[in-house]
């Protein structure tokens, strides 16, 4: 962990504004995918914990206001933490809300989506977690990885890419694709503001 985090500062100081580095996994391309990176001046901890603590997301996340997690009977579970193969019930908004959000800030009905998914990776050591949504009839799928990683100079980088794929996904770009690309940029910045400067 020590050395991975060393050379990660190297690429970081050499590429200076130039993004050669990414702690997201190599993932066959899909149809289309969103993806949005962001530098933020705080600790691994601190943003891992933001990104498992479900309860909380609606204190500042202008993209998924509600992440629950469920059994396979739909059920709330006590733990609302991603945990590998638990399903995840989500409301979102896409477009985004506009930043800075909090708990009360009502949505707009007309931008509101649901979501199941299950959440396939917890990889706390690598910072990444990643979860992912296949249609029963397999017309879409799509997988979710976040990532965050320690660059140095007391900084991390948050990254977020969503890879979608199926014979449903080039209507859904068509349909979604720029509000999705907006709603993954503001969650990265809405947990920039949270991390940098507390709640709303
Ligand atoms: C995401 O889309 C970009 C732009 O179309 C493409 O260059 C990249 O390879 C894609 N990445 C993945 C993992 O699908
Ligand atoms: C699962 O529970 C959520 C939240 O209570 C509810 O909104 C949703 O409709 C339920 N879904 C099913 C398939 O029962
Ligand atoms: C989640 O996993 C279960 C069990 O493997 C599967 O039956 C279900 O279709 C999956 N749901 C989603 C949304 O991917």
């Amino acid at each position: 962990m020590v050395r991975f985090q060393s050379v990660l500062s190297l690429v970081a100081c050499s590429a200076s504004h130039v993004l050669s580095y990414t702690n997201l996994p190599e993932v066959p391309p899909g149809v289309f995918n969103v993806s949005a990176h962001v530098e933020i001046t705080s600790t691994v901890d601190a943003a891992w914990d933001a990104l498992t603590n479900l309860p909380r997301y609606p204190d500042w996340n202008p993209f998924v206001r509600s992440a629950l997690a469920i059994s396979a009977t739909n059920l709330t579970l006590p733990d609302q933490r991603p945990v590998e193969n638990v399903r995840l019930f989500f409301r979102v908004q896409i477009p985004p809300l506009d930043l800075p959000v909090n708990r009360y800030t009502p949505d707009n009905p007309l931008h509101t989506q649901f979501a199941y998914d299950n959440v396939t990776h917890v990889q706390r050591d690598l910072g990444r977690l990643a979860w992912s949504y296949q249609a029963v009839d397999a017309l879409l799928a799509a997988e979710r990885w976040q990532a965050v990683s320690d660059i140095g100079g007391g900084k991390i980088l948050y990254e977020s890419r969503e890879v979608y794929s199926g014979a449903l996904a080039s209507t859904l770009k068509a349909l979604m694709g720029a509000g999705l690309q907006e709603a993954f940029e503001s969650q990265g910045a809405g947990l920039k503001l949270l991390l940098e400067e507390g709640l709303n």
